[in-house]
């Protein structure tokens, strides 16, 4: 599918720029925080696809504006006990063209980054974060689990102890702790969020893509039956504690306190 043929799945709250061979992916849905919905996954599900194809595109940067993404819109949580539970989800669609991109994706990241905010970035090849933007995965605090290999991808980016505190505890820490710790590749200060990101990204779109493409797969080669391993139990494991009664009192919780 070609870019012109996006029509349909294209969101209002998915901005698709161009600047020659780079294509940000930019969230625009800032009166929620960015909060990602069905529509907002499968519309940068289908970008991401159609990038893939387009030879023109070298580098893929995912942004979004004063915040990066509040996470998953709550309310279509508290909606999973009216669906089936083995309808595949809209953001497992999403993590899927993640995993498969072949080419780099940067992450520009300011504000809040929670939930899949946070655990998307183990799918990006480079993190630029604002030295104060606050990540946070606040599963349990959700009485989910965690999601998008996280419970894999985590620990082998910043170590079992960090990753335990920060997945057990659902505490939030900033872009700066995030690249002490492996998770970002920069923090920055930041307005220097998204010049550092493009600088970044026209580093990378200037070497030769086959190369480029190529050195991606074989980083994740190793960990690639493993990660799928991970998202599948992940994911029957997410899909059950939707459906449980504290997960539901949890939602139910955070959309009256904002009703
Ligand atoms: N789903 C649905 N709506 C969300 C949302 C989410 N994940 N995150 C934010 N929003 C909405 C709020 O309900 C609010 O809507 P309203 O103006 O109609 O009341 C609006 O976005 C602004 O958010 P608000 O909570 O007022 O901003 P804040 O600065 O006080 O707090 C957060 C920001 C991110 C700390 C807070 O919104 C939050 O905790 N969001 C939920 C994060 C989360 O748990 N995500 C899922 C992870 S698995």
């Amino acid at each position: 599918m070609s870019f012109g043929e996006m029509g349909d799945t294209m969101s209002e709250h998915v901005l698709i720029e161009r600047d020659d061979a780079l294509l940000t992916i930019r969230l625009n849905r800032p009166e929620k925080k960015n909060a990602l919905t069905r529509a907002i996954y499968h519309a940068m599900a289908d970008a991401l696809n159609a990038a893939a194809h387009d030879e023109s595109v070298r580098v893929v940067i995912l942004a979004g504006g004063t915040d990066f993404t509040a996470g998953n819109d709550i309310t279509d949580f508290a909606a999973a006990g009216d669906r089936p539970a083995s309808e595949p989800g809209a953001a497992f669609t999403f993590l899927e063209a993640m995993v498969a991109f072949p080419k780099p994706v940067i992450a520009a990241v300011r504000g809040y980054a929670v939930g899949i905010g946070t655990t998307l970035l183990l799918h990006c090849d480079v993190v630029v974060a604002s030295e104060t933007a606050r990540l946070q995965m606040p599963f349990t605090r959700l009485a989910l689990v965690p999601e998008a290999g996280s419970s894999l991808l985590l620990p082998a980016r910043v170590g079992v102890a960090t990753a335990n505190w920060w997945l057990l505890s659902s505490t939030p820490f900033s872009g700066a702790e995030a690249a002490q710790a492996g998770l970002a590749t920069r923090a920055v200060p930041d307005n220097e969020v998204g010049p550092t990101a493009l600088e970044m990204a026209r580093v990378l779109a200037a070497l030769p893509p086959g190369s480029v493409a190529q050195s991606k797969r074989l980083i994740r080669a190793p960990h690639a039956a493993a990660l799928k391993q991970a998202m599948d139990a992940e994911r029957v494991a997410f899909g059950e504690r939707l459906r449980t009664a504290e997960a539901q009192a949890a939602f139910a919780g955070f959309l009256k306190k904002k009703g």
